[in-house]
C-alpha cells in the first residue's frame, strides 16, 4: 500500500483576523484550551500519522517549532518546512514535495477546526490509492469558500469563492492527494489573485474522472475570520478536548 503522510499547511498573513495576528501567526491563537495548531495535529496523530510536516512561513516558524518541538508530546514527528513568501495554499502544499515522494497526503489547512475522525476517509482512501479526496460541509455562506456542485451524489464544479454559489456545499481544508499532486501543482497558474490555488488542484483530479468526496457530518468551520474564530471557541469548548 502506498504510504501515507500527513501535512499542516499553517502560513499565511491571516490578515482578517486585523489586530490579533499583528505579531503572532493565526494558527497560534486559542481555540479553546489549545493553540489553534493542536487540533489538526490530533486529527492526523489519530489516524496514526507519525510523520507529519508543518508549512509555515519565516516570520513565526520558530514559534512553531518552540510550541512544538520534535512532536513527542504529541505522539508524532514533526517536520518543518519554511514558506519564503505566501504564494497560495497550492503553493505551500507543493513545499511537501521531497516530504511525500512517492506517498499519498493527508492534508489540513490549519485552520479548519472540526470534530469528525478522519478514520473512514483514511480507510475509503486507501481503496482508491490513485484518487483524491475531498470533505464536503452544507454551509449558510459559501462564498467563502471552494464550493462543490453535486448531482446525483457526484461533484461536476467546484469554483473558488464564487459570487453566485451553485450550491451550499462548502469544500472543507481537509484534502487526500495521490502521489502524483505535487506533479499537478508544478503544472498550475496563478489565478487572478496571484495564488496557486487548492481548488485548481481539486479541478484536474475532478477533469480525470479521479476525484471523490465524503460528507463531514459532525461539526466543521474554519476560523480565519473574528466570527468564526469565535465559532471555533464555541465550538470546541462544548466538548474541551485534552490533548496533552
Ligand atoms: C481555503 C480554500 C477554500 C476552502 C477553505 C476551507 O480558503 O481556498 O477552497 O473552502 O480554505 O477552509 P481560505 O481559507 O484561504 O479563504
Amino acid at each position: 500500500m502506498t504510504p501515507l503522510r500527513g501535512i499542516v499547511l499553517a502560513g499565511g498573513k491571516g490578515t482578517r483576523l486585523g489586530e490579533l495576528t499583528r505579531v503572532t501567526n493565526k494558527h497560534l491563537l486559542p481555540v479553546g484550551p489549545y493553540p489553534m495548531v493542536y487540533f489538526p495535529l490530533k486529527k492526523l496523530s489519530g489516524v496514526g500519522l507519525k510523520d507529519i510536516l508543518l508549512v509555515s512561513g519565516t516570520e513565526h516558524m520558530g514559534d512553531f517549532v518552540e510550541l512544538l518541538g520534535s512532536g513527542k508530546d504529541h505522539a508524532c514527528q514533526v517536520t518543518y518546512k519554511v514558506q519564503d513568501e505566501a504564494g497560495g495554499i497550492a503553493q505551500a502544499l507543493g513545499l511537501g514535495s521531497l516530504f511525500a515522494q512517492g506517498a499519498r497526503s493527508l492534508v489540513i489547512l490549519g485552520d479548519n477546526i472540526f470534530e469528525d475522525s478522519l478514520h473512514d476517509l483514511v480507510a475509503e482512501a486507501s481503496k482508491f490509492p490513485d484518487d483524491a479526496f475531498v470533505l464536503l460541509k452544507e454551509v449558510h455562506d459559501p462564498q467563502r469558500y471552494g464550493v462543490a456542485e453535486v448531482v446525483e451524489g457526484r461533484i461536476v464544479s467546484i469554483e473558488e469563492k464564487p459570487k453566485e454559489p451553485k450550491s451550499n456545499m462548502a469544500v472543507a481544508g481537509i484534502y487526500l492527494y495521490p502521489p502524483d499532486v505535487f506533479e499537478v501543482i508544478r503544472t498550475l497558474k496563478p489565478s487572478r489573485r496571484g495564488e496557486l490555488e487548492i481548488t485548481d488542484v481539486n479541478n484536474y483530479y475532478l477533469s480525470q474522472g479521479r476525484l471523490r468526496s465524503r460528507p463531514l457530518d459532525g461539526y466543521w468551520t474554519d476560523a480565519g475570520t473574528l466570527e468564526s474564530l469565535a465559532h471555533a471557541n464555541e465550538l470546541v469548548g462544548k466538548s474541551m478536548p485534552r490533548f496533552v
